[in-house]
């Protein structure tokens, strides 16, 4: 056992590797054994409640493949789901587990899957973080014993996101060998890779096992979080194209598949909570005036928020800031012309609220222990479903009453003293993934009553950045962090996996509210567009040039868009190697790209550097705005573009090449028939 390579390990029988599972049984032994019962194969996917998962359009998407085991030490029945994408390299894994005993057993781990590869020579990639810089990318070798990576905050969090990468040590951006594993689930996690001492590298991922256990009861059946394992021979780029048409295609809701995202306004950091109805309609019809879709108010327009000390879970609105409510504000947007969008932290609640002081036993905490805030608010218990049916009908009471077609839905603390009221004391350790539940529970509660409004998920920026949520909402805020050489990274590593038409972008005012640094509105315009695009800045204290200059890039972004959100996407340079930055979309037909090239700090005397692109036909002639001559695929691809005054016109060039800091710019290239 200790050298075999196993596709689900149990523990006790010789292979002293972690194992996938562990259950007690209710003879107080964790002994487990499992046995091969048969297997079944089928057309099309099995049939999935509660939780999110890969979505199949017809059986003919997909094949199914069910392992069932049986465990004769636990009375345990087990299935390993294999689910395989007809036109990706891409396998769907999940383990049920059913208690065919007459006792209740007790599991304190249950992972998604489990996979033995044979080499211990692998490179372990992952994206690492914090707030305000979410998904850095980090790539380190393996070495003998555990590499883990995980969260245990309660969200997919901002430290890991749920995805790492096994690479063959001379794989790069765009060749070899890459193994991506990610989960479909925006809780707890855990991400393992062990390498043994026969060259085995075993991987895991599932549900986090701090904190975790699991009663099943006689009969009853777990069924773990889906896992969506990728494979590619072209790179991490390759990989990353892979795990963007997959989730553009399995995970995302159909309906936001082809769809045009509105260009949006938030007045978030236009004005924080200091605002009022006549503020808010002046930026609402400016912003119409520049050519901006939708107006998003964000936090502070309800119960008597004014800080971030009050009235969460109170989602009515605050009439001394908006006397006519939202109801009246919304309509009166709407009838500018544009559309209207809301904020909300559903699962918050702040000390001074009605919902804290008369339910205690919905807020998150032992009532004998005192309780830590986070952002001066407590977490609701959302493993309660009465905690979200209350929720869902406060939320309801809103929309139904208002023209809202966005919501922006927030979630700024970690979960702490995760103790539920609702759960018996054997159930305890249920709570993080019951939490989870309970919120995809009310997204697919507001997702189904209300289908025509457009949710983004957020967490404190991009603290829930996954395919649990993508599944419900199909763009994330990537970030806080709105500096545009911050988000060049924060929004490279975030491309991995994630798709650029699922990240949340906007312009917003310099000095940057997070970093103190002055960027031009053009590198923060440049850097925007490689995402859902939109502005977070006070536009109507603006100058009459820089409004023009909004309205023109406005204008650019539309004109790009469907490039932008369905081109096929190439990472060129990395903001992770050096100080510039770069990548690029092209079109299926390979005649219409847009390049993406910007540095931070100005390096002196710096070599002639040519930024060689990918994606282009070799055999095809492209012409590069603003350059002096036309080029061939071939020539673009090998020798690449100079940036350089006898290669682009002196307007074009000009600027950029002046030395200084946080540059950027952007190439627009189409094909010369
Ligand atoms: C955190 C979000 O990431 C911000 O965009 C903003 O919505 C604030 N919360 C509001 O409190």
């Amino acid at each position: 056992m200790e050298f075999l390579r196993r596709e689900y390990p149990d523990f006790g029988h010789g292979d002293f590797r972690t194992s996938s599972y562990e259950i007690v049984s209710s003879k107080a032994h964790t002994l487990s054994g499992i046995k091969y019962e048969k297997y079944e194969c089928f057309k099309g996917r099995d049939r999935v409640f509660g939780m999110p998962h890969v979505r199949i359009g017809s059986e003919e998407e997909a094949e199914t493949l069910i392992i069932h085991l049986y465990d004769s030490f636990l009375q345990i029945r087990m299935k390993i789901f294999y689910l395989l994408l007809e036109d990706y390299s891409a396998i769907v894994r999940k383990v049920s587990f059913e208690n065919i005993s007459n006792e209740p057993v007790k599991a304190s781990k249950l992972m998604s899957f489990s996979i033995d590869l044979p080499s211990a020579s692998y490179d372990l990639m992952f994206l690492k973080g914090a707030w305000s810089r979410e998904r850095h990318v980090e790539r380190v070798p393996l070495h003998k014993g555990i590499q883990s990576i995980g969260s245990t905050k309660g969200s997919s969090s901002h430290t890991f996101n749920p995805f790492v990468a096994l690479l063959d040590k001379k794989t790069t951006e765009h060749q070899g060998e890459v193994y991506g594993f990610s989960l479909i689930y925006s809780g707890n996690f855990l991400a393992l890779a062990e390498v043994d001492n026969f060259d085995i590298t075993r991987v895991m991922m599932g549900i986090h096992t701090q904190g975790f256990s699991w009663v099943l009861k006689e009969g009853e059946v777990f069924y773990t979080p889906e896992a969506l394992l990728v494979y590619n021979n072209e790179g991490l780029n390759g990989l990353s194209q892979e795990y963007h048409k997959i989730i553009e295609r399995h995970i995302i809701l159909e309906k936001y598949r082809n769809d045009v995202r509105p260009v949006l306004i938030n007045n978030w950091e236009a004005t924080y909570f200091n605002f009022d109805e006549d503020t808010m309609l002046t930026i609402a019809s400016e912003a119409r005036n520049l050519g901006f879709d939708l107006f998003v108010l964000d936090d502070g327009w309800f119960g008597k928020r004014n800080d971030d000390k009050t009235s969460l879970s109170e989602w009515t609105p605050n009439y001394d800031k908006l006397p006519n409510g939202i109801s009246g504000l919304s309509k009166k947007v709407v009838d500018l012309g544009i559309q209207f969008g809301l904020w909300f932290e559903p699962e918050m609640v702040s000390e001074d609220t009605r919902l804290y002081n008369e339910n205690p036993d919905f807020v998150l905490g032992h009532f004998n222990y005192p309780k830590s805030h986070g952002r001066n608010q407590f977490v609701l218990d959302f493993s309660n479903e009465a905690v979200v049916n209350e929720i869902f009908e406060r939320m309801k009471r809103i929309l139904n009453d208002s023209s809202v077609s966005y919501v922006k839905w927030d979630m700024n603390r970690s979960i702490t003293e995760a103790y539920s009221q609702s759960l018996s004391k054997e159930h305890q350790g249920e709570f993080y993934h019951r939490y989870i539940l309970g919120v995809y529970k009310l997204y697919e509660m507001l997702t189904n009553a209300f289908p025509h409004i457009l949710f983004e998920s957020c967490a404190g920026g991009g603290g829930r950045f996954d395919l649990g949520l993508l599944y419900y909402a199909p763009q994330t805020w990537t970030s806080d962090d709105t500096d545009a050489w911050e988000r060049v990274k924060i929004q490279y590593g975030t491309s991995m996996i994630y798709p650029i038409k699922s990240m949340g972008s906007h312009v917003s005012a310099v000095p940057n509210h997070q970093v103190g640094r002055n960027t031009s509105l053009k590198m923060r315009h440049d850097t925007a567009i490689f995402g859902t695009y939109g502005y977070e800045l006070d536009i109507t204290t603006m100058s009459d040039e820089e409004k023009i200059e909004v309205r023109n890039n406005i204008e650019f972004f539309k004109t790009y868009q469907n490039l932008i959100h369905h081109g096929k996407f190439y990472r060129l340079l990395s903001p992770f190697d050096g100080e510039a930055a770069s990548y690029m979309v092209i079109s299926e037909c390979q005649s219409k790209a847009l390049v993406y090239y910007s540095h931070g700090l100005q390096v002196p005397n710096a070599p002639l550097s040519n930024l060689k692109l990918r994606g282009l036909d070799p055999a095809k002639k492209y012409r590069i705005h603003g350059a002096k001559s036309s080029h061939h695929g071939d020539e673009l691809m090998n020798l690449g573009v100079l940036f350089t005054e006898s290669y682009f016109e002196k307007d074009f060039i000009d600027n950029f090449l002046k030395p200084g800091d946080f540059k950027s710019l952007i190439l627009e290239i189409t094909e010369i028939k």
